[in-house]
């Protein structure tokens, strides 16, 4: 029986809710099983998860760790990345990417992004490379391209620069899992690609989960034995510095039973994302597409001058918005001795104050894309 919705009914801004009551006869089986055979650390589940997550990226191996963030971490840390190191990461980005280069007593250099992709411009990039050098005070190491909202990096721009001044180039996908550029999907686009599980990201998991996905052969191993606390060939053999960060059986076993479904929800989402530009379109900016590029859509974000006023008055419709981010890292207090303070990154502090996501999950009806990008036209054209 159908209802009228009043306008003032609150949506939600993802529904992991509607997602587990589609699967849930596949994700309850799978959680019955690993607690039927108790291998709760490192069991079956987290190999079987491994595997079919690099055939599916086209990386030769995949390590499941315990987040994005220690993904992050035990990457720089494999190549010897430490105190005295420039890494170079984009200042308009979640801390992680941050904090794992400080983490390791590196340097972040902080570098500004693409006003529409809003991933690492490779012409700042360069600038900030060469000011490191002509400096002399940090070793240039390492890049961390971040894929924001699920729009891969520009990896090409990224390996020539990486290339030329021989540096290690680290994709952090956390946000892009099952996205693709040219014939390569997101996994495969850097020599080393870490992911995120974190419940709300493209391939999300009950709690928290991450991954290294590489080509290198070494390099896998060097994160398999760090990933549980630097062992060697045997279980207290401990060959090197490590890290209490398996993935759980518990959280492998929950990704399986919804890995099928990852193409489709992100179809879903690139349907949604077309809908909400032509209902949007000559209002606010619209996220970015790219010829022969597809992005993960783990969001949809707008950007308008007017952000603080639509944001208020959606949430005053119960349609709930997000911020990501409302502040660049180089002006975060943790970080900001490493910055060169306001003015320094002008597009990272310009998109902090310009960007809001909007609600967006695979099983939003039309009727609530309706409802929300007519809120945020009326909000823009009000006042
Ligand atoms: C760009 C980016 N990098 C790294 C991370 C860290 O992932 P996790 O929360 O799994 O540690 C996130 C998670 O939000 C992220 O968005």
């Amino acid at each position: 029986m159908s209802r009228t919705v009043p306008v003032t009914d609150s949506i939600p801004f993802m529904d992991l809710k509607a997602q587990y009551a589609r699967l849930k006869p596949e994700i309850d089986a799978a959680i019955a099983r690993v607690l039927a055979h108790g291998q709760f650390i490192l069991g079956p589940e987290v190999k079987e998860l491994e595997s079919k997550l690099a055939e599916r990226a086209g990386a030769a191996h995949c390590i499941g760790v315990a987040n994005g963030t220690d993904a992050l971490t035990i990457a720089l840390m494999a190549e010897g990345v430490g105190s005295g190191d420039a890494v170079f990461v984009p200042s308009f980005t979640f801390t992680a990417t941050a904090e794992a280069v400080l983490i390791l007593g590196a340097a972040p250099v902080f570098c500004d992004v693409d006003p529409k992709t809003c991933n690492l411009d490779p012409v700042d990039l360069a600038r900030r490379i060469e000011a490191v050098r002509a400096a002399g005070r940090l070793r240039p190491r390492a890049i961390i391209a971040v894929d924001l909202f699920g729009f891969p990096a520009d990896y090409a721009a990224l390996e020539a620069l990486a290339g030329k001044h021989a540096l290690f180039v680290l994709a952090d996908a956390a946000q892009s899992f099952g996205a693709r550029s040219g014939n390569k999907r997101a996994g495969a686009l850097a020599p080393v690609t870490t992911t995120s599980f974190f419940p709300a990201k493209p391939l999300g998991c009950y709690g928290d989960g991450g991954a290294l996905l590489t080509d290198d052969p070494a390099r896998a191993a060097l994160y398999r034995s760090m990933r549980a606390h630097g062992t060697g060939g045997a279980k207290y053999d401990i060959v090197r510095l490590g890290f209490n960060s398996r993935l759980d059986t518990l959280q492998a076993a929950i990704l399986l039973a919804k890995l099928p479904a990852l193409d489709g929800e992100i179809a879903a989402r690139a349907r949604l994302a077309d809908r909400y530009d032509r209902l949007l379109a000559g209002a606010v900016e619209t996220p970015p597409r790219q010829p022969d590029t597809a992005s993960a859509w783990a969001q949809y974000t707008i950007q308008t001058k007017r952000r603080d006023h639509v944001a208020a008055t959606l949430k005053a419709q119960g349609i709930p918005t997000a911020i990501y981010y409302p502040k660049p890292m180089h002006l975060q207090p943790a970080y900001e001795s490493y910055g060169e303070g306001p003015g320094s990154l002008a597009i990272s502090e310009a998109l902090a104050c310009r960007v809001l996501s909007l609600p967006f999950h695979a099983d939003m009806d039309e009727a609530t894309a309706l409802r929300v990008a007519g809120a945020v036209r009326a909000a823009v054209a009000d006042g």
